[in-house]
């Protein structure tokens, strides 16, 4: 740790990396740069992938640095301030719970993060018989939680309307909008509601970016882009009548997957400030030190899961190895680590065009265990069965030594029911593993442990604190787990071939984000101009070498509606470029490579080639 050290800190974080300098991907927004000490992320090991993400993880908890550019971070007098003036304004929420409303809202992750948040603090509310007063919204509905909607995060109109109608009624409304990128338009769409309807809401939005480096092109349809909006709110500040909590946590070890770091922050950040009001309620008043307090125990968590680090790198490597023979990862987790291994599982889908069969997530009592508003989905089809009986009526029938089985639970969880679906899992694969999370005195019996060859254990100390305080060990478990699952299928994709450098470059381009992400890795990568790499990008979508009138005519949503229909577009554009080659070539290339990186690599290295700006910058 370096720079002006101010708190007492749990684990080491290392040193900042270069990102931090004036200059470093100056065009790019903190979560989309790449992050330096991950560049080689695609060489690495197991063992290396789940250190450098674990290095990644720690910055959240690094401190501002008055030598380097100025960016406040999480434990940073401003950033605290504003979560203790945050903290009080829910406090008025909770006194008033008939007419008065907390509600999160995101897209992807953060909307999953929404959902689960919100039914934690309502489950705390519940508990000292109180009126529950949190709810969320989540882009494309409830379908979002089991899978990738992303093409809703584009409608700012969506936004607003939903939120005007789960505020129907209500006087007073603290909405905390998540964006990590603060890039979504539907959060967009929704603050700027707020913004008009002032003397209801009272908006705040989290991320993970300046302000000056929020999403500024025009949103499709609207009239403002999001950077517009995040300047409009931020005026709000000093008359307290609007927040923004953006502490740059640094750029994700797989660029752009706010998923991971902007997921993890997210959860920090605004589990700290919540549990800090229902304290506070008690009439505990919200201080620095209540705050600190609690941002250390997620500081220890991260001490805590890093401790397996040896398990999960095996774990990782089990995972990819399924995966290459085409094999699955089912994750089974109890009570919410359920709803943690669903999240995780269903952004493989849009990170690295899994198929939404590779990696899937289950759930103890499937729908019912996660209170969504539309309750069970399971009719919808397949892909929405994610209770344990699903998985086995359905899933486990087919289940060969080729899958990995992954259990998820507590060891205060139904252990007999534990045994007996590992004794099923066992008649099917060898390939089982458990992630078991014990408190200080706990121990997993011995007729358990024998059946499990592989065992990531986890034991968290006993926290003797009021029943609010209770609720950081819930937490600290979730965070630890999605530490771990982070860890574990981006690796496992890594090790696949879909990540080159540390750049994804196998996504699918479900949303304008998306499509502007594609064009910056395309330029990042081959170093060709923003307009020729645009050009490569639309011929590879529309397969076309030519590209009529009306194609270049077309907007953004037209093309990522397009986009819809094809698979390895991202690719395909690369290798078209560095090549200077036929769309059609590319593609066969590719589809004749062990693997997508191994595609990219090889065409780098043709002679002749223009050196990309990512290779002179950073090689
Ligand atoms: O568009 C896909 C995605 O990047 C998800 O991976 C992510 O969880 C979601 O968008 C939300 O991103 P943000 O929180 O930055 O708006």
């Amino acid at each position: 740790m370096r720079g002006t050290r101010k708190y007492q800190h749990v684990i080491e974080t290392p040193d900042p990396g270069k990102w931090e300098l004036a200059g470093y991907e100056e065009s790019l927004p903190i979560s989309e740069k790449s992050n330096p000490m991950t560049r080689e992320l695609d060489k690495a090991d197991p063992s290396q992938l789940v250190q450098l993400l674990r290095d990644c993880d720690a910055e959240i908890f690094q401190e501002e640095d008055e030598n380097l550019i100025h960016y406040h971070r999480l434990y940073s007098e401003s950033v605290l301030k504003t979560m203790g003036d945050v903290a009080k304004r829910v406090q008025e929420v909770l006194k008033n719970p008939d007419d008065s409303l907390v509600v999160l809202s995101g897209c992807g992750t953060s909307g999953r993060l929404a959902l689960l948040l919100a039914n934690s603090f309502n489950g705390l509310l519940k508990g000292l018989h109180k009126t529950p007063c949190y709810c969320y919204i989540m882009s494309g509905g409830d379908r979002s939680i089991v899978t990738s909607q992303e093409s809703s995060e584009d409608n700012p109109q969506l936004g607003a309307q939903e939120l005007e109608k789960v505020c129907e009624g209500k006087k007073n409304v603290l909405f905390i909008g998540i964006s990590c990128g603060l890039s979504a338009p539907f959060i967009a769409g929704q603050l700027d509601f707020c913004m008009r309807h002032l003397d209801v809401y009272l908006p705040v939005l989290v991320g993970f970016n300046p302000v000056s480096m929020a999403r500024n092109e025009r949103i499709e349809g609207w009239h403002s882009s999001f950077r517009q909006v995040a300047e409009r709110l931020q005026t709000l500040h000093d008359s307290q009548k609007g927040f923004i909590l953006n502490p740059a946590v640094g750029p994700e070890g797989v660029s752009g997957s706010s998923r991971m770091k902007g997921g993890s922050a997210t959860k920090i950040l605004l589990e700290t400030l919540l549990l800090v009001a229902h304290k506070a309620e008690s009439n505990v008043p919200v201080t620095e030190k209540c705050l600190l307090e609690i941002l250390r125990t997620y500081e220890r968590a991260h001490k805590v899961t890093y401790s397996q680090s040896k398990k999960i790198a095996a774990l990782m490597k089990q995972t990819a190895t399924s995966l290459q023979k085409k094999g699955h990862l089912y994750i089974l987790g109890w009570g919410t680590l359920g709803l943690v291994g669903i999240m995780d599982a269903v952004e493989c889908v849009p990170t690295y065009q899994a198929d939404w069969r590779d990696v899937r997530g289950f759930i103890t009592g499937g729908y019912h265990s996660i209170e969504n508003k539309e309750g069970d989905l399971s009719s919808l089809g397949p892909q929405f069965s994610i209770s344990h009986e699903d998985f086995v009526k359905n899933v486990l029938p087919s289940v060969s030594e080729t899958d990995t089985v992954l259990l998820i639970f507590t060891l205060d969880d139904d252990l007999n029911q534990i045994e007996k679906l590992v004794a099923l899992v066992k008649e099917k694969t060898s390939n089982i593993q458990v992630i078991c999370h014990a408190t200080a005195g706990q121990y997993l019996p011995n007729s358990l442990k024998k059946t499990i060859p592989s065992i990531i254990g986890l034991t968290w100390p006993i926290l003797f604190l009021e029943y609010e305080g209770a609720f950081i060990q819930k937490f600290q478990r979730e965070l630890s787990t999605k530490w771990i699952l982070d860890t574990v299928t981006s690796g496992a994709y890594t090790l696949r071939g879909k990540i080159f450098r540390n750049f994804m470059v196998d996504f699918k381009i479900n949303n304008s984000k998306l499509f502007h992400r594609a064009t910056s890795v395309l330029q990042r990568l081959t170093g060709q101009s923003h307009q020729r790499c645009t050009e490569v990008l639309l011929q590879s979508i529309y397969g076309e070498q030519t590209l009529s009138e009306q194609i270049r005519n077309t907007t953004i949503a037209g093309h990522v509606e397009a986009a819809a229909s094809q698979d390895k577009v991202l690719p395909v554009a690369i290798v078209s470029l560095l090549r200077s080659c036929t769309i059609q070539d590319s593609r066969s290339r590719i589809n004749s490579s062990l693997s997508i990186r191994s595609a990219i690599e090889s065409s780098m290295n043709v002679p002749g080639r223009k050196r990309g700006a990512e290779d002179s910058e950073s090689r």
